[in-house]
């Protein structure tokens, strides 16, 4: 139970291969839904489709097989949504409760949008269970445009969609930050400016208890999480750190990273990571880039371009608003090196980037002059 009236009915996923066909998650999944018994019932969320039957045994076994009244819908994403058609066939009695949107997509996805069974909610709009009154806030994008959250003020806990969630099922021994950090990165980052809006009608809330689409239930320190959530949508470094990411096709380039990470360390730099962008997670690499205030992209010049993981991961920086940090290149090429050029149009974009010099030209292999080179970039670096 989370409270004396709201219990987890949520699911564990240990199959689960990409998570949103994209992301790693070695310590699988959760897809968490709640219900909340008043004087009305009502279960906020549904789970992947892979899990309805075990939610739906869930709900039984808490109702002991009454029929609960309500279903909120807070987002449409099939993660959270795939079992709404299932529930409203087991439910005949029952009513969704949704956004606007989320109808839409719901006549999307199951072909019906429940048209004589459902309340459309919108922003200030209120769900009295009894004690529990449920009040509907829009959180759009954040992180599809019909997200909703909902603040109970009975037992003060917040519903929170997809925000405060993480990768990992429960059972997972591991950091919170660590994991909801590559989550929000991944999945919310682009839509920062949206996230800072939720969070300032979420101050005005008396909050105790948070509870995800994804990851553990808040209950303790709130602040802690609410201000990771505040530096991670406003694009500021979390952490002083050079991220060094590379691709290296023969470890030409892959030596002049060592040479740099080593340099870096000799000097007392607080932190230094490196990344093999073809080797290493995608999402690790990002959400790195996002962490650390510094980070050196180091290339090589490919079809008259730059290698291909390395445009895959600016990519990835540039499509989630990637600011408000210094940048250091290193490039390599045996005839014609134009990698440095190429990232930099890439980040063109991007607002408020400090460019580093000294650029570091590999012509092939490291010289003399690129060591030389890569000794200043590290002093540079570490001012
Ligand atoms: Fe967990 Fe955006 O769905």
């Amino acid at each position: 139970m989370i409270t004396k009236d709201i219990a987890y009915i949520g699911v564990q996923d240990h199959s689960i291969d990409l998570f949103e066909g994209q992301y790693t998650v070695p310590n699988g999944m959760a897809y968490n839904s709640y219900l909340i018994t008043d004087e009305k019932t009502a279960v906020m969320d549904t789970v992947d489709s892979r899990f309805v039957e075990q939610w739906l045994d869930n709900i039984r076994a808490v109702l002991n097989g009454a029929a609960p009244d309500y279903l909120v819908v807070h987002h449409m994403e099939p993660d959270h949504s795939s079992g709404i058609a299932a529930f409203m066939q087991a439910y005949p009695s029952a009513t969704v409760v949704a956004s606007r949107m989320a109808f839409v997509m719901m006549k999307n996805y199951f072909g019906s949008d429940f048209a004589d069974r459902r309340i459309i909610v919108s922003e200030g709009s209120t769900l009295s269970l009894g004690r529990h009154q449920l009040t509907f806030v829009t959180a759009p994008m954040v992180h599809w445009p019909e997200v909703m959250v909902s603040y109970d003020a009975c037992d003060k806990v917040l519903f929170s969609a997809d925000g405060f969630g993480k990768f990992g099922a429960l059972d997972a021994d591991e950091d919170w930050a660590c994991e909801a950090r590559r989550y929000y990165i991944g999945i919310v980052g682009k839509y920062g400016a949206q996230v800072q809006d939720l969070l300032k009608k979420a101050a005005t809330l008396d909050i105790a208890i948070i509870c995800p689409l994804h990851g553990p239930v808040l209950k303790e320190n709130l602040g802690y999480y609410i201000d990771l959530y505040d530096t991670w949508s406003s694009y500021r470094p979390e952490s002083k750190g050079v991220l060094i990411a590379y691709t290296s096709v023969y470890g030409h380039t892959k030596q002049a990273v060592e040479l740099l990470a080593e340099t870096l360390e000799s000097l007392g730099c607080e932190k230094v990571s490196v990344t093999d962008l073809a080797r290493e997670d995608m999402a690790e690499a990002v959400e790195d880039a996002f962490r650390y205030d510094r980070i050196v992209l180091a290339t090589t010049t490919y079809n008259g371009d730059i290698f291909p993981y390395m445009r895959e991961f600016i990519h990835h920086l540039t499509e989630r608003n990637f600011q408000n940090r210094t940048v250091a290149l290193i490039e390599n090429g045996s005839w014609a090196p134009q990698a440095a050029k190429v990232m930099t149009k890439m980040l063109e974009q991007c607002q408020n980037l400090t460019f580093v010099q000294p650029q570091v030209k590999l012509q092939c292999a490291l010289s003399d002059a690129s060591r030389e080179c890569i000794a200043q970039l590290a002093q540079a670096l570490c001012k």
